[in-house]
């Protein structure tokens, strides 16, 4: 099998723990063959326009999703159900990024980044899921957030703007939010939960950076302005203002830098009416 034939049968299967465990098979196999010296052909392939999908949970618009108080066990369940949806939704991402765009050359390191990628969102959704299990409930048990492939979607035939978007801003946007999400499962005495949310936390800067250096790649190999680049692609392709506050730290060690992310933050340093 090809690596845009292995992408395309992991989005094409539906059951979250199925999509995992051959996420997690085929991630090996490219690590094994690029450690012997072989390389498995990138080819081509089409992946599916939206990933398979399990008939639970049920994809509710995101003004619909009940708020839960994270204070709560029921609210903590949510939490947890809600990272479980965005891992999963990530696993697909990072797939569709290796199959979508195989018509752009690339260097094989980019290959190297998404399968690692894709094989830590699928050890983070299995985390996920292992303590949800722990508190009774599963994934699959509360309804979801409808809107998490639309960024794949408005990018389909952009990657410059897909690597702006997705890992740029929504995965350095989990950069930011994860430790306020350690501290709620610390006050629970949650210690399953607490260590695996810091292995998402402590591998999720790995993903940002890859986009931070295939985005810069990419400007480099068009001669363009990445920073102003970066500002067209966010406005055309995100809908509303980036949300301060940012974890500066995690973003400069991610390398992304503060001229990226605070004109877009609303503040009034963007024109008003721009989002
Ligand atoms: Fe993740
Ligand atoms: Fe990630």
């Amino acid at each position: 099998m090809t690596l845009t034939e292995m992408a395309v049968a992991v989005l094409t299967t539906a059951d979250g723990r199925a999509k995992t465990a051959l996420s997690r098979q085929y991630a090996a196999q490219w690590q094994a063959a690029r450690a012997a010296g072989d390389v498995i052909e990138i080819g081509t392939a089409t992946p599916p326009l939206r990933p398979a999908r399990p008939d639970r949970p049920e994809l509710l618009d995101p003004r619909d999703v009940p708020h839960r108080k994270p204070g709560t066990e029921a609210g903590r369940i949510a939490l947890l159900h809600a990272v479980a949806h965005i891992e999963l939704n990530a696993v697909d991402l990072h797939w569709d990024i290796i199959a979508r765009f195989s018509d752009t050359k690339l260097p094989l390191g980019y290959y190297d980044d998404w399968v690692k990628a894709a094989d830590e969102e699928s050890k983070h959704f299995n985390l996920m899921c292992d303590c949800l299990e722990e508190l009774g409930s599963h994934y699959g048990a509360l309804p979801a957030h409808a809107g998490m492939w639309r960024a794949a979607e408005d990018t389909v035939d952009d990657l410059m703007g897909r690597l702006a978007v997705v890992p740029m801003v929504l995965e350095a946007r989990g950069l930011d939010v994860t430790p306020g999400m350690i501290k709620i499962f610390k006050q629970a005495k949650l210690t399953s939960a607490v260590a695996a949310l810091e292995t998402i936390y402590a591998e999720e800067v790995h993903h940002v950076a890859y986009g931070s250096k295939w985005f810069h790649f990419l400007c480099g190999r068009h001669d363009l302005d990445p920073t102003g680049v970066f500002h067209d692609l966010v406005r055309k392709y995100f809908h509303g203002n980036l949300k301060p506050p940012f974890n500066e730290e995690k973003r400069a060690e991610a390398g992304i830098p503060p001229d990226f992310y605070w004109p877009l933050a609303g503040t009034g340093a963007v024109s008003a009416g721009s989002s």
